[in-house]
């Protein structure tokens, strides 16, 4: 039997016995898997500024955390096992926000019982559960979008439709960077191996390379070479203004870096980090052989009339109007479309980051695949 916050609250008419006519137009219900940070910033007010969809559910392996989260933001169910909560005929559609090595298993739970899932990045902490995440979206035909809110930066969107439309001509190097000074997340959910599978590197390193990659049509990687340390996480005496943290508990890198190649001759250098002594590294960029791009400051550079120019493409109105992030989940269920962030590209940043990691530790080059 579900918990239950609000006894005024029911769905009499959930799951089976819902018309086909009633179940066209009916709400899109969403549950909630793992209440803490993202979910309270980022799903649950993403969710529920899409018309018509409820967030009608929580659970969280602690209890009191699913039982506070529904309290505090009035969902009528909460649950402390995730199995609980998909198996309600109500849901449609589930947002698992758990910690990285805990994606996998509730993402395919929840596929195999026919929901669509909008699963935190990265899209887990191995390439071997990514894998198996990929294979349960393809088997079920169910929606499964990854977490990786940048490809919804009406820039970033800018940037591809152009490299699309062959502005940047052929693209043969880019640097991705999310280097920061000092920003250590100071909860086990990212600094131990056994919940987050790595540190910077799939933390953030996944973001910056994720959208590059996409910008750039996701080409095919061949083999990474890698390198990483811990300079920081495993000390005491470490100013963190992100909180303080348990240095025994750190296990991951805090530093992480990796030179990619690609089918079609790209060549990308990933660089992450969660404390340096550095500042103003500079930005993610990529060089075509027509013109080329900078993050921020966001801007393109090119040669035109036999001058070198440069300035800030000007977004097109259908990009201005684009559904952001969430919209686009519930958009592409409703209309029956696919991932708008598909599992088959995002699979190859987790064997980008494999790689990485394995070439860290033998001091060579490995293959991507
Ligand atoms: N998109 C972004 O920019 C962004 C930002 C922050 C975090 N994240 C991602 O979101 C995920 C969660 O991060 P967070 O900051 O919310 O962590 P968190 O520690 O605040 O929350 C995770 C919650 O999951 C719960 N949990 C763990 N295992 C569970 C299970 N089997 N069933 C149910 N609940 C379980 C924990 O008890 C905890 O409450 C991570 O994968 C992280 O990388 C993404």
């Amino acid at each position: 039997m579900p918990n239950k916050i609000s006894p005024e609250i029911d769905f009499p008419n959930g799951g089976a016995a819902m018309s086909a006519r009633r179940r066209r137009v009916k709400k899109i219900r969403v549950g909630i898997i793992g209440a803490g940070g993202i979910a309270a910033g980022k799903h649950l007010p993403g969710h529920r500024s899409v018309k018509g969809v409820e967030v009608i559910a929580v659970c969280d392996i602690v209890e009191e955390k699913a039982k506070a989260f529904a309290r505090k933001h009035d969902i009528p169910y909460y649950f402390k096992d995730y199995m609980d909560l998909i198996s309600m005929d109500e849901l449609d559609a589930v947002s698992v926000c758990t910690p990285n090595n805990f994606h996998a298993a509730p993402t395919i739970a929840a596929l195999e019982a026919g929901k669509h899932v909008l699963c935190e990045k990265p899209m887990a902490g191995n390439a071997r559960d990514a894998q198996a995440m990929l294979e349960a979206a393809q088997r079920t035909g169910k929606i499964l979008q990854i977490g990786l809110q940048s490809r919804f930066n009406k820039r970033m969107m800018t940037l591809r439709k152009l490299y699309q439309e062959g502005f940047f001509g052929e693209a043969y190097y880019g640097r991705a960077i999310a280097l920061r000074r000092r920003g250590i997340p100071a909860s086990p959910t990212f600094i131990t191996k056994k919940m987050a599978g790595g540190g910077p590197l799939i933390d953030i390193g996944v973001h910056v390379l994720d959208v590059l990659l996409w910008i750039l049509g996701y080409p095919r990687p061949v083999r990474a070479f890698g390198s990483i340390a811990t300079k920081f996480g495993n000390r005491a005496d470490v100013i963190n203004p992100w909180g303080k943290w348990d240095p025994k508990q750190f296990d991951v890198e805090d530093f992480a870096m990796g030179v990619i190649k690609f089918e079609n001759g790209l060549t990308i250098t990933l660089e992450t980090a969660w404390a340096s002594h550095v500042e103003g590294t500079g930005t993610t960029f990529f060089m075509g052989d027509k013109a080329g791009a900078t993050f921020s400051p966001f801007r393109v550079y090119t040669d035109k009339g036999g001058e070198m120019i440069s300035f800030e493409p000007e977004i097109p109105k259908e990009i201005q109007k684009a559904p952001g992030e969430f919209e686009a989940f519930h958009k592409a269920i409703r209309e029956g479309l696919p991932s708008p962030v598909p599992p088959e590209e995002v699979i190859w940043t987790s064997k980008i980051f494999d790689a990485i990691y394995k070439s860290a530790r033998t001091g060579t080059s490995v293959a991507v695949k």
